[in-house]
């Protein structure tokens, strides 16, 4: 990165754009959604598919993710972008669209290239920068406050269930040690250091930082009480036949996404045939459309950062097909 270069100036990699954008089956005069802007990729295909009818609805928390989207579409009545997690996605639509159903919504979730090669935005274990970790860089703790204040059992709570850090325990009290001392954590650098420090390269492909910082980011910025909220709106505010399109990097968001379409596509399950109805029936309200999709080898090869990536499909049923 140059000097003058910012996360305003860097470029993300769309990752799984066109099989995400096909599969929601896009109607031209429709209402739909991009979860996560970052910078625009999927928006700028939902948009090219869309009439002079149809609209779009975008979310990103991060600031210059925000800006971006502004100043591409701010002449474009069809779009409108939020500063906000998605979970708000049922009040804008109470607020902006008089409650109206969506047709379709896509995420392609965690963080975007800008986000990670600006050293600034502290997400990366080898770019030294502030510890901050936050995709909105306007609330919340930093990861460096927060780091400050948790309990050392919160810290390898975090470490464990976000990243799957077998040495959660050490790492965690390796850095409640550290507050002792005249230097606190205040950079990325000295995270990793510390990281380095306690625990050996055990994974041979992974950095000793990895786990504890992906943990970290994800629980400071909140993404999987996130999804968890977005999912239980989503049975109410799609249409008929609407489209919901996850596009998931991280093993316990590929977890919580797999639960949710369990129980969304359910049904049926206490029909017993030899003693009759044993308690409600449970009616599936979504069907899976084709089965989880990994992204391919040729993506990979062209962009390393979409190696762990899986897309999932699912529609809401009408009435009458349940
Ligand atoms: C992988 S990037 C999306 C890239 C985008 N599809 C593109 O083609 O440019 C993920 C983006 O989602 C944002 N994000 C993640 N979780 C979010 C949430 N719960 N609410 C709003 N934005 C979120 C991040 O700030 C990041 O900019």
């Amino acid at each position: 990165m140059t000097q003058n270069q910012t996360s305003r100036t860097l470029k993300h990699t769309s990752v799984m754009k066109d099989q995400a954008v096909d599969a929601l089956n896009i109607d031209p005069t429709g209402l739909y959604v991009d979860a996560t802007y970052g910078r625009g990729g999927y928006s700028e295909s939902i948009m090219n598919r869309l009439n002079q009818h149809g609209a779009l609805i975008a979310f990103d928390k991060d600031r210059e993710a925000y800006e971006h989207a502004h100043k591409k579409y701010h002449n474009d009545a069809r779009f409108k972008i939020f500063q906000t997690s998605f979970k708000s996605l049922s009040q804008v639509l109470r607020e902006y669209y008089h409650g109206r159903k969506i047709n379709g919504i896509v995420f392609d979730l965690g963080i975007s290239s800008p986000q990670i090669d600006d050293p600034k935005r502290g997400f990366s274990f080898s770019k030294n920068g502030p510890l901050d970790m936050r995709m909105n860089q306007d609330e919340g703790d930093s990861a460096a406050e927060w780091l400050k204040k948790a309990t050392e059992k919160e810290i390898a709570d975090v470490l464990k269930v976000y990243g799957e850090e077998k040495f959660s325990r050490k790492i965690a009290s390796a850095i409640v040690l550290s507050r002792s001392s005249e230097k606190s954590l205040q950079t990325t650098k000295d995270l990793s250091d510390l990281i380095r420090n306690t625990v050996p390269f055990y994974e041979k492909t992974k950095d000793p930082s990895t786990r504890s910082f992906q943990a970290i980011r994800i629980f400071i910025n909140n993404e999987i009480e996130d999804i968890r909220d977005i999912c239980e709106q989503l049975p109410l505010i799609l249409s008929d036949h609407g489209r919901v399109v996850f596009v998931s990097f991280q093993s316990i968001e590929h977890r919580v996404i797999k639960q949710f379409i369990k129980k969304v596509t359910a049904g049926n399950e206490s029909f017993d045939s030899l003693s009759g109805l044993i308690g409600p029936i449970k009616k599936p309200s979504f069907k899976r459309i084709g089965k989880a999709t990994q992204v391919s080898n040729d993506e990979v090869m062209d962009n390393r950062r979409s190696r762990s990536a899986w897309m999932r499909v699912l529609e809401k049923l009408s009435c009458q097909d349940t």
